[in-house]
């Protein structure tokens, strides 16, 4: 039920691209529980929206064009409009495309493995409900979202096929489709995701959030399950983010994190401090013309406590059944955890 609810809130959720800081403006969002300030980079509506855009004479008379107007201010609005015209920002065509590049270059295609093992030990459902925060260009959300898709025509193909002998199994009810929205602090990253979606017909079934992981602007027990990869090490208050990834699971909500981790064997790890100290950097500095950031990226993985620690970390902030799995020698661990 309270998923149900969860669900309709998502769809009536307004649009508003206002950064965080504008948040007070808009405190007249059309739903409550969405009035923390985040900026949903939405679908259905803000095409709706273009298309009064487009027509343009119509657009100050409706209502919310105001804060529209407004809103235009403070980021990414553009964005979702240049999108829709297939004319993506080079700007963020270019961080995409880095972006992209660099992860595969930089683990030589190994977080295509890990992720696609974050997706399996999720097990996706039909009608599933997730969120994927810190998501960024909508990698793992995309993912996530074509496990539901699939385990949903399976459901649909098994209770379309003739029952053979015996009696016919009571036919399910029709679920509601799955969703997946994408949460993360950087609106240029989701940007970015929400065009991919687009491009691939799936803005329907996808939201795209502005907001922080230590402060989710979700409702209480919304979500089945909620997913991080790759950024809960970036978060400043780790505790805040996992006690705000129980708020919004529903009981029986699991909780999966992907993040760089200690690698187990101690010859391996060698070769990983000196690969990773001595390469990283310059392929960084190559590719993206940005040696530092990837000098902080591999700082930043050795700072991050290890696979037990982080694991009695989510203990004390009160997640259950707490395993981890090393993956790749311990160079990543997948984290699981539920609300009970
Ligand atoms: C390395 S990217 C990972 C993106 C994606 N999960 C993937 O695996 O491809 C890290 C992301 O974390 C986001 N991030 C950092 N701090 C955050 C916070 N406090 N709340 C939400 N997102 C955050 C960044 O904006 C960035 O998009
Ligand atoms: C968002 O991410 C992009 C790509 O990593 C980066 O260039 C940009 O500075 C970030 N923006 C903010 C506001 O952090
Ligand atoms: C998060 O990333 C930014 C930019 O890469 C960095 O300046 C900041 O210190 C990081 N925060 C944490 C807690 O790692
Ligand atoms: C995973 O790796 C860690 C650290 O390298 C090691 O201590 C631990 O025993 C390993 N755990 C499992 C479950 O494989």
């Amino acid at each position: 039920m309270a998923l149900r609810r969860c669900a309709s809130l998502l769809a009536a959720q307004r649009l508003q691209f206002a950064a965080a800081s504008a948040a007070p403006a808009f405190a007249s969002s059309s739903s409550a529980a969405f009035s923390s300030g985040a900026t949903e980079i939405s679908s259905q509506q803000q095409q709706q929206q273009q298309q009064a855009q487009q027509q343009q004479q119509e657009q100050q008379q409706q209502p919310g064009a105001d804060e529209e107007a407004n809103t235009a201010d403070f980021g990414f609005r553009e964005v979702p409009r240049a999108a829709k015209a297939g004319l993506v920002g080079e700007v963020f065509t270019s961080v995409a495309s880095s972006y992209d590049v660099m992860n595969d270059l930089m683990s030589g295609g190994l977080h295509r493995l890990w992720k696609d093992r974050l997706v399996e030990t999720l097990r996706p459902f039909p009608g599933m409900r997730h969120l994927d925060v810190a998501g960024g260009t909508g990698d793992v959300a995309l993912r996530v979202l074509a496990a539901i898709t699939a385990a949903e025509s399976e459901a649909a193909a098994r209770a379309a096929a003739p029952a053979s002998a015996g009696p016919a199994p009571a036919p399910d009810a029709a679920p509601e489709p799955g969703h997946v929205t994408v949460c993360d602090i950087n609106g240029s990253m989701l940007a970015v995701g929400r065009d991919k979606a687009a491009r691939a017909g799936l803005l329907g079934r996808t939201t795209w959030v502005q907001g922080d992981a230590e402060k989710l602007p979700f409702p209480d027990g919304c979500v089945d399950a909620y997913t991080i990869a790759f950024g809960i090490r970036n978060v400043t208050d780790r505790g805040a983010a996992l006690r705000e990834a129980l708020r919004v699971l529903r009981p029986g909500g699991r909780f999966l994190c992907l993040e760089f981790s200690q690698v187990t064997v101690p010859l391996l790890r060698q070769a990983y401090d000196a690969y990773s100290f001595a390469v990283i950097p310059r392929v960084g500095q190559l590719v993206a013309g940005d040696a530092e950031s990837y000098q902080y990226l591999v700082e930043s993985i050795r700072r991050f406590p290890d696979q037990e620690a982080f694991a009695g970390m989510m203990r004390a902030e009160g997640f259950q059944a707490v395993t981890y799995e090393n993956l790749t020698a311990g160079v990543v661990a997948l984290h699981s955890g539920f609300k009970f």
